[in-house]
Formats: structure tokens, sequence, C-alpha cells
């Protein structure tokens, strides 16, 4: 049966590396004859988490912003893909700042069963992806039902477009997307 995957995109600057590998990882989940939704961070309004906690009595987050239109996508999908700059060896914040707004999620149903991670990044080494992996792994161990479906990494890519002329990157990102 077809699956339903949500690509989110967390980089915010043109040429970004890590959504090029994402569009890569859009085309093998088609091909796979899965169902894609991308969605790309940039342009939208995403306030932090105040901490309230609101959101475990009610079901919805008392922020009224761009989170609103996403947050039910993250719940319908079968598999999530997040696409993340490497900042200071950790995931992006604004890619934090997302997990942190699917609190409302904690105390509902959620379909998704999978959860991977692509990240770009200057510097080469598994040690650089490794940690922001872990950093969602702590996220994903919050919803018991999902587990971590892997992990999709590019060091080497500094400036825009880097990744583009990749070919076995590109390659690789798409025989990641047949399979997430
Ligand atoms: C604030 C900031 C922090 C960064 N920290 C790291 C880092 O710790 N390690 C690294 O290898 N690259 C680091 N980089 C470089 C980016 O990971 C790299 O440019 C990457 O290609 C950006 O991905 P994007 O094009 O998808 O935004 C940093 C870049 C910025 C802007």
């Amino acid at each position: 049966m077809s699956k339903k995957v949500l690509i989110v995109s967390t980089s915010i600057r043109k040429g970004s590396n890590s959504e090029i590998m994402a569009r890569e990882v859009e085309r093998g989940v088609l091909e796979a004859g899965n169902e894609v939704e991308f969605v790309s961070l940039a342009g939208r309004e995403i306030g932090f988490c105040r901490g309230c906690l609101a959101c475990q009595k009610t079901g919805s987050c008392v922020i009224r912003d761009g989170m609103g239109a996403l947050i039910g996508k993250v719940r319908e999908a079968d598999a999530i893909v997040f696409a993340t700059p490497i900042y200071y060896y950790e995931m992006s914040g604004q890619m934090k700042v997302f997990l942190d707004r699917c609190n409302p999620l904690y105390i509902s149903d959620y379909k998704f069963r999978s959860v991977c991670l692509i990240t770009a990044s200057a510097e080469e080494g598994d040690d650089v992806a490794e940690r922001a992996a872990r950093g969602l792994q702590g996220w994903i161990e919050c919803f018991p039902k999902a587990s971590f479906g892997g992990l999709l990494s590019s060091g080497g890519v500094t400036g825009p477009n880097e990744a583009a002329d990749r070919e076995e990157l590109m390659a690789a990102a798409r025989e990641f997307g047949r399979q997430v």
C-alpha cells in the first residue's frame, strides 16, 4: 500500500544543500510508488514553543502562526523526512523549534512510524551528522510507535548549490527516497 511521506526542509537559504538532497529523496519516494508532500520552512513564521503545556490539555497550541498549517501534516504522514543544515554540530535551530512545536502530538494519536534525517555540513566525518541524528532520536523516543528510519548525510558542502554537483550523493539520495 502506498505511504504518505512528508518531507520537511528546514534550511531557509536559497540553494540549500540539504534541500537539494531532499528534492532528490522526493524523486526516490515517488519512484517507489509512494505519495509525497514537500514542505519548506522558508518564509514561514514559526515561533518558539512557550512551554505553557496548554497543548497537553487541549491538544492544540495557543500560538496562532505558521505551525497551524503544518501540524496536521505531521500527524497524518506515515513517514517523515527532515532535512537540515548542520549548525554548530547539531540540527538547525529552526528544525528544533519545529520539533518543539509538535508538542500537541505528544498526547494525540499519530500515524508516522518512520522518521528519517538528511543533513548537509561543511565538515566531513560521520560524527558531525550523528550528533544531529541523536537529537532527533530523542524526539522520536517520545513517539513510541515510531522509530528512526535512517540518516543521509553529506559533508564537504559549504556554499549554496554545492550538493547538486555531487553525482554520487544525488544517486544515494534517490535510493534513500526509494527506501523511505
Ligand atoms: C550558523 C552556522 C553554523 C554552522 N556550523 C557548522 C558545523 O558545526 N559543522 C559543519 O560542518 N558545518 C557548519 N556550518 C556549515 C553548513 O552546515 C553548510 O554550509 C551546509 O551546506 C548548509 O546547509 P544548507 O545549504 O542546507 O543550509 C554552519 C553554518 C552556519 C550558517
